[in-house]
């Protein structure tokens, strides 16, 4: 079990969450199209994998070219650590899960995870658990990436998401893992899917906010902000968050 914290190594940010992620814990990164959350959520994994950390991206989105390259392109395919950061491309997710369960599906009836109640959407977690599982054993890491939670929905039948993810949620807390889940946060600010579909929030441990901040009638600025942190004593206020050309920074936001 680890109970040590997780650097953000986001310079300035470690120091608002007491020193970093903590331990077994399921954090959000939250917030809409084009805020940099892969790209926050891949910085973490590469400086952590720098720091000798094993870590394990998970991508449902970009395939593993189209994010290698844009990580690339902001600097952050750390040679020293690049070994260490595994990416599982689950970007046709979808097909590769359907095959697998197809299979198992004709493993027979007992077949240890069709008969795990056989609902779709348990199938879809009990394949991920399982792969998650093997590929631990054959690596040893504990810092996981989910890209992207809506990723992840569009793979399983979105009745019962909610039961699914808590156990899939508790289910890594109990293995140990501390798990950065990337969400997407509509631009609306009325959902009209309404609140069951943000159930996240309150099952995962911390929710960290990234925005885009209109300063004038012109121009943006990046915010980045911790909404909650379980266990930890941070600041909730919005910082102006950077990319420096080589990593990410913070700096005290100023009120418009
Ligand atoms: N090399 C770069 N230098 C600076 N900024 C970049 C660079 N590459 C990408 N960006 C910025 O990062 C943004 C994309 O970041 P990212 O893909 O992490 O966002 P996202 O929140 O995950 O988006 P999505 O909702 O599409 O998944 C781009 O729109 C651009 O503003
Ligand atoms: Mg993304």
């Amino acid at each position: 079990m680890v109970t040590g914290r997780t650097k953000t190594f986001v310079d300035g940010f470690d120091e608002a969450l007491s020193g970093g992620i903590p331990g077994n814990k399921i954090v959000l990164i939250k917030g809409s199209t084009g805020t940099m959350k892969s790209s926050l959520a891949y910085y973490i994994l590469s400086k952590n994998a720098s720091a000798g950390k094993n870590s394990l991206y998970i991508t449902f989105e970009q395939d593993r070219k189209s994010l290698e390259q844009q990580m690339s392109s902001l600097g952050f395919m750390d040679t020293k650590g690049e070994n260490l950061l595994h990416i599982f491309d689950l970007s046709k997710g979808k097909e590769r899960l359907e095959e697998l369960s197809e299979k198992i599906r004709k493993m027979g009836e007992d077949g240890s995870v069709a008969s795990q109640g056989g609902k779709r959407q348990d199938l879809v977690i009990s394949l991920l658990r399982r792969k998650i599982d093997e590929m631990r054993d054959r690596m040893g890491f504990e810092l996981v990436v989910i890209d992207s939670l809506d990723g992840l929905h569009l793979v399983m039948n979105p009745e019962n998401a909610r039961v699914s993810m808590f156990e899939f949620f508790e289910w890594m807390r109990r293995a140990g893992l501390t798990c950065l889940v990337v969400c997407e946060e509509s631009l609306e600010s009325s959902d009209p899917k309404g609140p069951e579909i943000h159930y996240e929030d309150f099952l995962a441990d911390g929710i960290i906010e990234l925005r885009m901040e209109p300063i004038n009638n012109i121009d943006i600025q990046r915010r980045i902000r911790c909404v909650k942190m379980r266990g930890t004593n941070h600041s909730t206020d919005y910082y102006s968050f950077f990319y420096d050309g080589s990593g990410f920074e913070i700096a005290k936001a100023i009120s418009t």
